[in-house]
């Protein structure tokens, strides 16, 4: 049997590391060597994710105390990563940041979208944009890899068949995301405090969310293109759903269009087209998606127009983060890209 590949979780106390940590606990191919937390240094880890009980006995330790070993996980806020990438860099040869640091190739846009320049731009070239579905060979081929944002995966995911094959208008497309609470993190703010984020229905970025610059990036094959997205917080934990109205360019029959999906996706794991003419499920719910790595898409033909409407749901700590940091592992070592990723999700739920 080869041997374990050995990986630690930096910012494991938080909402992605111990989702990561869940997913990495089950794989038959890793080994977790340490989990680190400033805040929590010397605690269970299952005292901040209590569904890790009788799972692992491994404790926090501070990042200070990081040995060496095959693989980090970067589980870290934005910007934190970027500033102590040779420290990291020394301790593994390979990579997995899941903050927002390395998303974006170009250093102009980073400045743009971040309001200031990035610290190390001469590394953005050595980071795969994580989303597997589109960047598999990079994956396999990279040692540092960047995973994507949550939003951005949603949008990206529902959207890139259409875009890829020239027949969305480049000047139109709304996307409208509803996401769930954990995307936030788990530290409490004013705006997370239980009586003013339950039942809310809160549009919190109407404009100017940083993600748009990702679905440009990755959608407008390096031309000009505008994604006109908003974001709005609903009362759920885990979960986005992106609605996404595309305008097409040229009159298209839904006949044609499960071709497009098809033809992009049909041999992909972790996407299913969904859009049924009957029932309660004809659409994409993020709900069902809870713990899983699916990217749920659907789609409708307004005959009214030429307006597209592409919806697309994932969980955001799975597909939108650890399952989806999970997927470019098995791919950077060659695994089943399903490995570890098998949960199927639970119904009722
Ligand atoms: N939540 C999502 O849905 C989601 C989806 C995709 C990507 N991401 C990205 O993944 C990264 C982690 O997200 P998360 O939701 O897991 O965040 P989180 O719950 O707030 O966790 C952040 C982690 O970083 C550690 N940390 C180290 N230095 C910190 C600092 N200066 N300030 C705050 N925390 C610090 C925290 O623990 P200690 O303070 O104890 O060290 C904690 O373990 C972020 O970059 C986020 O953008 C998140």
């Amino acid at each position: 049997m080869p041997a374990k590949i050995r990986v630690s979780i930096v910012g494991g106390s938080g909402y992605a590391g111990g989702d990561l940590l869940r997913l990495l606990l089950g794989h038959p191919q890793v080994e977790v060597m340490q989990v680190t937390s400033e805040r929590f240094v010397g605690k269970f880890v299952h005292s901040l994710h209590p569904n890790l009980r009788k799972r692992t006995l491994l404790k926090f330790v501070s990042q200070e105390e990081l040995t060496s070993c095959d693989l980090l996980f970067l589980c870290l806020p934005h910007g934190s990563a970027m500033g102590k990438i040779d420290r990291f860099a020394g301790l593994a040869p390979r990579l997995i940041d899941l903050s927002a640091d390395f998303r974006l190739k170009n250093p102009a846009d980073y400045d743009r979208w971040y309001g200031k320049p990035h610290a190390r731009p001469e590394l953005l070239p050595k980071f795969a944009y994580g989303i597997c579905e589109l960047h598999r060979e990079a994956i396999r081929k990279s040692n540092w890899v960047s995973s994507a944002g949550c939003n951005a995966t949603a949008v990206i995911l529902g959207l890139y068949p259409l875009f890829k094959n020239g027949l969305a208008d480049k000047e139109r497309t709304v996307v409208e995301v509803k996401a769930g609470s954990s995307e936030g993190g788990n530290s409490a703010s004013d705006a997370s405090h239980h009586p003013e984020r339950a039942g809310c229905v809160r549009s919190y970025r109407p404009t100017g969310h940083r993600h748009a610059a990702e679905m440009i990036q990755e959608l407008g094959f390096g031309k000009e293109l505008a994604i006109h997205f908003s974001a709005t917080s609903i009362d759920m934990v885990r979960g986005i759903l992106a609605t996404c109205h595309v305008f097409l360019k040229r009159a298209m029959a839904e006949k044609e269009i499960w071709k497009v999906y098809r033809e992009a996706y049909g041999e992909e794991p972790f996407i299913r087209i969904v859009k049924e003419r009957e029932g309660n499920y004809r659409y994409p719910e993020p709900k069902l998606l809870a713990g899983t790595n699916f990217c749920d898409i659907g789609f409708e033909k307004d005959p009214h127009s030429d307006r597209l409407v592409v919806v697309s749901a994932i969980d955001n700590l799975m597909k939108g983060a650890a399952g989806q940091a999970l997927q470019a592992f098995n791919i950077m070592h060659g695994f089943d890209e399903s490995q570890g990723l098998e949960f199927t999700g639970l119904h009722p739920i």
